[in-house]
């Protein structure tokens, strides 16, 4: 079977509970309107949506187990916070138990909870989508997905600014991914590189 979204769609909702499939279809739907205001290749933002919290239902302590083998842990804050382990857990498990190989794909999954630098506009995409797709209802998500449908760029940096303006005031951790992220959107969006 080839690694389309029809096989993507099948594999998912095998493995999420309605709440969570919904959420997805949500990203899924925002995902393809940004990609085609923006010119991005629908098929792989369709993928990369579908596919995202593919990982989310596995227990944490199962997780965390699973990233320890995949090697897959990298910061202290991994382990202190394994509700971030989802995306490279999904990320490693697609790579080498399907043969999903393309890589911007499986960095778009593995990036959506933290960001990376460097994040590719498929990359900022994804992580954008799934903060303020349709189902989210939060004070200034009208405005984010504005801003995201003006520009993936400036709409991923004001969603990851929102992020950490929520993480400091309800005094949460702040991976420092997350940070390294944030400082490197802004450096890029300041040069124009
Ligand atoms: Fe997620
Ligand atoms: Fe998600």
């Amino acid at each position: 079977m080839g690694l389309d979204c029809c096989w993507a769609l099948k594999l998912v909702s095998g493995s999420l509970a309605t709440k969570k499939m919904r959420h997805t279809l949500g990203v899924v739907a925002l995902a393809e309107d940004l990609a085609i205001r923006h010119g991005l290749d629908l098929e792989r933002v369709k993928l990369a949506a579908l596919l995202h919290d593919l990982a989310k239902e596995i227990p944490l302590e199962r997780q965390l187990v699973l990233a320890r083998r995949w090697n897959l842990l990298h910061y202290p804050e991994d382990e202190l916070m394994p509700q971030v382990l989802h995306g490279p857990v999904a990320a490693y498990w697609l790579e080498y138990c399907y043969e999903l190989k393309d890589q911007e794909v499986l960095a778009a999954i593995a990036h959506h909870t933290l960001g990376f630098p460097g994040m590719s506009p498929l990359e900022m995409l994804i992580y954008s989508a799934d903060m303020v797709e349709p189902n989210r209802d939060f004070p200034d998500v009208d405005n984010l997905r504005q801003a995201l449908y003006h520009s993936i760029e400036k709409g991923t940096l004001a969603c990851m600014k929102h992020s950490l303006e929520y993480l400091k005031n309800s005094h949460k951790l702040i991976h420092p991914l997350t940070t390294l992220t944030y400082e490197d959107l802004q450096r890029r969006l300041e040069f124009g590189t």
